[in-house]
């Protein structure tokens, strides 16, 4: 299938400034993390891209270890690009991360500058790119000074491997540390990638604000909880779901609970009354957080996108819904 662009890409989507940063993100991102490995037949992978594309999703994240393989979801992501997508290369922010364990040994994980340094210039050679447009370092490291992978992060924008940097699941103490040296640095830190949703509020306590203080963007990734915050789950497991995927080990039966599914339940039912699906309503819901700049979906399918973006034709909450959501939430 040769990838004919849509002359209206730009139409429907909404842009959202990146904390006081140059760069504008899609309301909605398309994160990687899942669907694109080698087990997942390649030509959806293409399809889901060429729809995220065509409805004006230019953000796409990926880190070195996703998969599985580690490292597959790079490989299979380079591929759809140099073959369908190279002449939109300018059109893209691309992000790739390092933080978690990548190869054997002491130097495939954590947080020194040897592993940093070394894992961009893999992920760049899987990629076949010569610049990722937003580098991060995926979690904190207890046991490497902070100074070295800020100053890590520094040295990759400095030799011109990414243009800006983030850090993702560093809490709010941690964060203000990373901004002091970055700062001082002048290194272009410009986002934070953390988990965010109706499901997982953990980032207003104290998070967000060190954000808004600093004008640093936020993207929230798993802001539909895997699916949990769909309507998928309410009638059991389907075969062709995450959880049911053996593969993918990070939702599981017993997080299916039945009083998240409670939970969700009464969420659908409101996001009916507001004419949405649950998952629209889930993603506008995390939008309404002020240093939100993205939320960050995964897809296993072209028409979950498709869905997803249509979420922004209603994004206001009134102040009832915004009441009931935190009374279910409770
Ligand atoms: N920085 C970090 O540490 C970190 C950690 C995790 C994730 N992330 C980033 O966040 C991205 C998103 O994570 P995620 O995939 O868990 O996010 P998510 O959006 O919470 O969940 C995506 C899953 O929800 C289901 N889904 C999506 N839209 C749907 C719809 N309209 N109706 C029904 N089901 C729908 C699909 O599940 P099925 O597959 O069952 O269809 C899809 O795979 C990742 O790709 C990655 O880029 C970052």
């Amino acid at each position: 299938m040769r990838y004919v662009a849509n002359t209206d890409r730009y139409r429907d989507m909404v842009y959202n400034r990146c904390g006081n940063s140059g760069i504008q993100l899609p309301a909605i991102s398309l994160g990687l993390w899942n669907n694109f490995s080698d087990n997942d037949p390649i030509e959806n992978q293409r399809v889901m891209l060429f729809k995220a594309f065509d409805l004006g999703i230019t953000h796409f994240d990926l880190a070195n270890n996703y998969g599985p393989p580690a490292g597959s979801a790079e490989i299979n992501f380079g591929r759809i690009l140099r073959e369908d997508l190279a002449a939109y290369r300018d059109e893209m922010i691309i992000s790739t991360k390092a933080g978690f364990r990548m190869w054997d040994g002491p130097y495939g994980d954590w947080g020194s500058r040897k592993y940093l340094v070394a894992s961009l210039d893999q992920s760049l050679k899987r990629m076949g790119l010569e610049y990722v447009d937003i580098f991060y370092h995926h979690r904190p490291d207890p046991n490497t000074p902070l100074e070295e992978t800020m100053a890590a992060l520094d040295q990759i924008v400095r030799q011109g491997t990414a243009l800006y940097v983030g850090i993702s699941n560093y809490d709010a103490d941690q964060t203000k540390e990373a901004v002091k040296i970055l700062q001082e640095q002048n290194t272009p830190f410009i986002i934070h990638q953390a988990a965010y949703s109706m499901l997982d509020r953990k980032i207003e306590h104290g998070l967000t604000e060190v954000l808004e203080k600093n004008s640093i963007g936020c993207i929230a990734f798993v802001p539909l909880a895997q699916g949990l915050l769909t309507n998928k789950y309410l009638n059991g497991i389907p075969k062709d779901s995450r959880a049911a995927k053996d593969y993918i080990p990070f939702l599981n039966e017993k997080d299916i609970s039945s009083s998240v599914l409670q939970k969700v339940k009464s969420l659908n039912d409101l996001a009916a009354s507001r004419g949405q699906s649950l998952a629209q309503m889930a993603l506008v819901w995390v939008l309404q957080q002020k240093s939100v700049a993205s939320a960050l979906i995964g897809a296993s399918r072209a028409s979950q996108i498709e869905e997803n973006v249509r979420a922004l034709e209603n994004i206001q909450f009134s102040a009832d819904e915004m009441k009931q959501i935190n009374e279910i939430l409770k």
